[in-house]
């Protein structure tokens, strides 16, 4: 039986037990490195009960859905040689980015043994995380690729983080738990380019500008054609100087759902290069979900539901039902003093240049969500797709409200420019300068307040909103 299949099957299954049991064993008879095996709880147990920084290490720990089963702990201690190569090596956020972690990475030549060893700053103890297989094939191509979900991390800690196969490994690399409740977090806009020197001109200039940032979101359109793996190699490119550093907040946009024969298609490539955590569906794994970080629960939606029925039937249908009640269970159960909304499409039709029959008011994905927005007391909302930057202020019952929520269209940072193109809104309070370049954005997080900015990538703040927590609004 192949990891994949393995995977597939959930392991919750208990026909699978049985091959479960005979591969842990198999696996634990290859490793001679392993020095202790436990029971995950009393692991965590142990180590919480010990008061001192250590890390579990899970056997199969892939960053998808079968994180939950009892594992085997080692620490690893030997040395190894650093002549592993492996290319677009990136952490991705997790359900609780304080305590666990998702790394991936891709390799020309398949790995026997991949795992990922980690080195804790404070102690210098070395714990290895097994991955799992998770390559896949797409654009004619077979892309091979690896996940270890990294878990029992403490708030507020540092480590350095390597890819190991055998005896060989990677360099080290750093890995940074949340401090506390104020942080700093990159937004980049749809980075979809002809050009992808554009992107990698704004990623970097963006992060050299903020190596603050503990994490980074890209708003959706990605990459301009979802299919086409030169478009994706190109795009982690551009990242390349941040994202083995601080976790990746992927949010799915209608190009990731194109071939390259311009047909919508299922998102594919970006479902497999991006494990995000588990939102409990069957139907629509990967394609919305939720985290934590700091004291902000962000909820990241899927708006591709015209693409999907495209695809399939009424699927597109669905998929607005159970995110309309997914978001209401996950935003009304959270207890953190923030909600943020990351969604691709935007929530307001505005008026195109030359097209008098088309009118202002409110999108689909507006009049699907907005309403429940307001009653989940949503604190910001950022769309994309338009390519233009607004800021339309505080908005409740689709009307100018300072009791609403703050709705941020984040512009672009790639070079697909609608120059021209958009009348302004009646909401809209502010827009980048025209005609408008690339452009990238920050949320800070402090005790009381968040902080919106809008950047032009030489540095030059063009806009900025705050939001007050629910309670001092007036
Ligand atoms: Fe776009
Ligand atoms: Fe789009």
């Amino acid at each position: 039986m192949k990891w994949n299949d393995y995977k597939s099957k959930k392991l919750k299954n208990p026909e699978f037990k049985q091959a479960y049991d005979e591969l842990e064993l198999k696996y634990s008879i290859m490793n001679k490195k392993f020095v202790k095996m436990m029971n995950r709880r009393e692991f965590i147990k142990k180590v919480i009960g010990g008061g001192f920084l250590l890390a579990s290490g899970n056997l199969f720990s892939g960053c998808g859905e079968i994180s939950d089963g009892d594992g085997m702990i080692y620490e690893s201690t030997d040395k190894k040689i650093s002549d592993l190569e492996i290319s677009n090596l990136r952490q991705l956020i997790t359900s609780n980015a304080n305590e666990t972690r998702c790394i991936m990475w891709q390799t020309d030549a398949l790995l026997k043994n991949p795992a990922v060893e980690i080195k804790s700053d404070a102690t210098g103890d070395t714990y290895t995380f097994a991955a799992l297989d998770c390559s896949f094939s797409d654009d004619d191509h077979i892309t091979n690729q690896y996940s270890a979900k990294i878990e029992a991390l403490h708030a507020d800690t540092s480590w350095q983080y390597r890819i190991v196969d055998g005896e060989h490994c990677t360099n080290w690399h750093t890995l940074r738990t949340t401090s506390g409740d104020t942080f700093k977090m990159l937004i980049f806009p749809d980075s979809q380019c002809a050009d992808y020197g554009v992107w990698n001109k704004v990623a970097k200039s963006a992060y050299a500008r903020n190596e603050d940032a503990v994490l980074f979101v890209n708003v959706g359109d990605i990459v301009d054609n979802g299919e086409d793996r030169t478009q994706w190699q190109a795009w982690f490119n551009g990242a390349a100087a941040f994202i083995d550093k601080i976790p990746f907040v992927p949010v799915m946009g209608n190009h990731e759902c194109y071939n390259r024969q311009w047909q919508t298609r299922l998102p594919e490539a970006y479902l497999k290069y991006f494990e995000v955590p588990d939102n409990g569906s069957d139907n629509f794994e990967r394609r919305y979900y939720s985290f934590d970080y700091g004291d902000v629960h962000f909820a990241v939606l899927d708006s591709q539901w015209e693409e999907l029925n495209a695809v399939k039937d009424g699927a597109g249908d669905e998929l607005i039902q159970a995110q309309q009640e997914w978001l209401r269970r996950d935003m009304s159960t959270t207890t953190k003093k923030w909600k943020v909304v990351f969604i691709h499409k935007d929530v307001l039709q505005y008026r195109i240049n030359g097209r008098p029959e088309r009118r202002e008011g409110f999108s689909d994905i507006g009049t699907a969500f907005m309403p429940l927005f307001d009653e989940l007391k949503i604190d910001i909302v950022f769309t994309a797709h338009l390519h233009t930057y607004r800021n339309r202020g505080n908005i409740y019952n689709f009307e100018r409200n300072s009791k609403g929520t703050l709705y941020i269209l984040t512009g672009l940072a790639g070079d697909v420019r609608y120059s021209g193109l958009w009348v302004d809104h009646a909401l809209d309070l502010a827009k980048a300068p025209q005609p408008e370049t690339d452009n990238y954005l920050t949320l800070e997080v402090s005790s009381d307040k968040i902080y919106v900015k809008c950047f032009l990538p030489d540095g030059t703040e063009i806009d900025r909103a705050v939001v007050k927590q629910r309670e001092q609004k007036t």
